[in-house]
């Protein structure tokens, strides 16, 4: 059935599947994905046609102020979902797991990936890695929760990877990430992130692959692409990964808006006449008698 013809009649648009994602693929319909960590951001997304939100645990960067994404908790990841969710009307809301929330076991993997759909409302979860990964996502898939894989460059593991730099860069370390996709793939993921590995690797491990996979910083063969919602909309500080593609310098728009609040509040222009409330009429005269 096409999306159009499954539109009930209040005009909502149901979630888009992750089974439709990997249609895309053989469609050669591009994915689009951004992060997004409130409500307001997951609707402009969604009303933009972003296909998937992924709840980044970015966030401890961009909006917890950590220099790592190690620190962030699953609490603080849930209520972001939460918001998230709340937002999103059509886009697939993916939550990544935090770091320390699924290594420990698949018991642990499989509880804290409920909890992200229960009391979340995601759609799916994301989960760094492959080795001793595959087991966690064999574990929530059987549980019934799709997931999305990521390889590359994994964030939480960024120390073990010697800092944040391009991964499968020798012919032995990109068949390395080719193994690993598939053997995401074989696991269970119905999608899986390349974040910063040479062009010609991420199109050899897309064309061997029936999911789909989504770049950052991986080159155009890939399935779809992911940006950070910071980066995307011109809002970090600081430095930029060369993958980055800026479609807007908020920034500015925003320090040039708040300087320009500042400078009316210390010279008394706002709040003006019709930012304010009226008493009911003839309750000042009356306020007036009364304290006289
Ligand atoms: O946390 C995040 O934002 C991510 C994307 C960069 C893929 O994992």
């Amino acid at each position: 059935m096409s999306r159009e013809h499954s539109r009930p009649a209040d005009g909502k648009l149901p979630t888009l599947q992750p089974a439709e994602l990997i249609d895309m693929k053989a469609r050669a319909s591009k994915i689009a994905m951004v992060t997004a960590y409130d409500a307001p951001s997951a609707r402009f997304a969604d009303q933009a046609g972003v296909d998937v939100l992924l709840v980044g645990d970015s966030a401890a960067m961009t909006v917890l102020g950590h220099d790592s994404t190690v620190p962030v908790t699953i609490e603080e990841m849930l209520m972001l979902t939460r918001a998230v969710a709340r937002g999103a009307r059509r886009a697939l809301v993916v939550a990544d797991m935090p770091f320390g929330s699924f290594q420990p076991s698949n018991r642990t993997a499989v509880m804290n990936a409920v909890r992200f759909v229960k009391d979340g409302g995601a759609h799916a979860v994301k989960i760094e890695g492959a080795g001793a990964t595959l087991k966690r996502v064999e574990a929530i898939v059987a549980a019934g929760i799709p997931v999305m894989g990521h390889i590359g460059l994994t964030p939480q593991s960024v120390v073990m990877l010697g800092g944040y730099r391009a991964q499968g860069r020798t012919a032995a370390k990109a068949r390395r990430l080719q193994e690993d996709a598939l053997a995401l793939e074989r696991a269970g993921c119905f999608c899986v992130v390349l974040e910063a590995i040479p062009e010609p690797v991420a199109a050899r491990i897309t064309a061997s692959l029936r999911i789909p996979t989504i770049g950052i910083g991986a080159g155009a063969s890939c399935d779809g692409q992911v940006l950070v919602w910071h980066d995307v909309l011109g809002l970090t500080s600081g430095h930029l990964p060369q993958f980055v593609k800026q479609y807007a310098h908020l920034s500015e728009d925003i320090l040039a808006a708040l300087k320009a609040y500042v400078t009316d509040v210390r010279a008394a222009r706002f709040p003006e006449r019709q930012h304010g409330y009226n008493m009911l009429p003839g309750e000042l005269e009356r306020l007036e008698e009364e304290t006289k």
